[in-house]
């Protein structure tokens, strides 16, 4: 796998998980440019790509904006796609505003990709959320796609997009749905982004966990490390096998197990238990743990890194870094979305109590 003075694309690379990737193909000598235009409510800090700023080059432009990335597109023979927006909650609220982001702007985008860089690489960070509450577990490919959120649904619909055009040979696109991904880097001022990010905001500053429900629940929550690996991979193929694949964590955990080791890991009182709240319980989709078979074969990928370590080199990463990701006199971040969207088109009854 050789990124040696390669020049790569990433789409969405202010946020947690493409910093990740910007840094360590950095670290292998690529030519790295972002298109981030910062969305507010989305993951984005610029901190999160200090360590190779001045090495990487960054338009703060939305992937929809053609003329802000077409030279960009033309010069990169590998793209990764991860622009997107991940909060299951803003979607309910917000449905048309996740419709924009993770569907239309990524219909936009692949169009301009597939006519000006026809055949190019795209690797797409897609989404566990498609298959809904599994029927059977662990999840491979072949499970049937059975969203539960509206996040769910337009991340399909784009991941769609992915393969008709390159079943129409108009590019060469391989999608990877990931399971929940944890690690330095992530928003946590963002509220709705995921359990982790609520368990690291909370242990941060010294609070006790509350687990919805018995925290009987299953996840294979993965190391962002292992996450960026798997998509290097997937970019330096030469024909791929397959045009999508499952990947997750090395190991189902409860999130009773979960919040326990993250707690005795930051110095904080065992979590406790209380009642699932009603709007966290219409989009709770059981337990989830991830097949990997298919990308272990055909990429020789496998999540090396336990959940203990992970955890462990997360928290310490915050510890250095933590007024950079939330501001301390405000450990609740409050929804900044309410003051940029109003609620919109979806049925009372999907809409998610603010
Ligand atoms: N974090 C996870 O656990 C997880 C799990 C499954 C899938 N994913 C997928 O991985 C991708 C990255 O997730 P993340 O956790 O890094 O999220 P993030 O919110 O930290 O980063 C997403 C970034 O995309 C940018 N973005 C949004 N719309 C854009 C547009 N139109 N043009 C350019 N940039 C845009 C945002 O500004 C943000 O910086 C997302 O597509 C997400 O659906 C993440």
């Amino acid at each position: 796998m050789n990124y040696q003075d390669r020049q790569v694309l990433i789409t969405g690379g202010l946020g947690f998980i493409g910093s990740n990737l910007a840094i360590r193909l950095c670290e292998m000598g690529a030519q790295v440019t972002i298109v981030d235009p910062s969305i507010p409510g989305c993951g984005a800090n610029l901190f999160n790509i200090e360590p190779v700023r001045g090495q990487v080059s960054l338009i703060p432009a939305s992937i929809s904006d053609r003329d802000a990335i077409e030279a960009a597109i033309g010069d990169c023979p590998v793209i990764f796609n991860l622009a997107g927006e991940i909060s299951h909650l803003h979607s309910m609220n917000f449905p048309e505003r996740d419709l924009e982001i993770n569907t239309l702007s990524q219909l936009r985008f692949l169009l301009a990709v597939s006519q000006i860089a026809p055949g190019a690489r795209v690797v797409y960070a897609g989404t566990r959320q498609v298959y809904g509450a599994p029927d059977y577990l662990p999840v491979d490919e072949k499970h049937p796609i059975k969203p539960v959120d509206f996040n769910g649904v337009h991340k399909y619909a784009a991941t769609m997009y992915h393969s008709m055009l390159s079943d129409a040979g108009q590019l060469d696109a391989v999608v990877l749905r990931l399971t929940n991904v944890y690690g330095p880097r992530m928003a946590l001022d963002v509220p709705c982004q995921g359990f982790l990010a609520t368990y690291l905001r909370k242990l941060l500053t010294g609070r006790q966990l509350e687990i919805f429900g018995d925290g009987r629940q299953l996840r294979d929550p993965m190391y962002v490390d292992d996450a960026v690996q798997a998509m290097l991979l997937a970019g330096a193929a030469g024909t791929l096998p397959s045009r999508s694949y499952n990947v997750g964590g090395p190991e189902p955990l409860s999130l009773a197990s979960i919040a326990s080791t993250g707690s005795h890991l930051a110095g904080v009182a065992p979590p406790r238990f209380c009642e699932f709240p009603d709007d966290r319980k219409r989009i709770d989709i059981g337990s989830y743990y991830t097949d990997c078979t298919r990308i272990r074969e055909e990429f020789g990928w496998v999540p090396e890194t336990k959940f203990e370590d992970g955890f462990e080199r997360t928290l310490a990463y915050y510890q250095s870094n933590l007024s950079r990701y939330l501001d301390l006199a405000q450990p609740n971040p409050p929804c900044k979305l309410a003051q940029h969207y109003s609620a919109q088109a979806a049925p009372k009854s999907h809409r998610v109590p603010a």
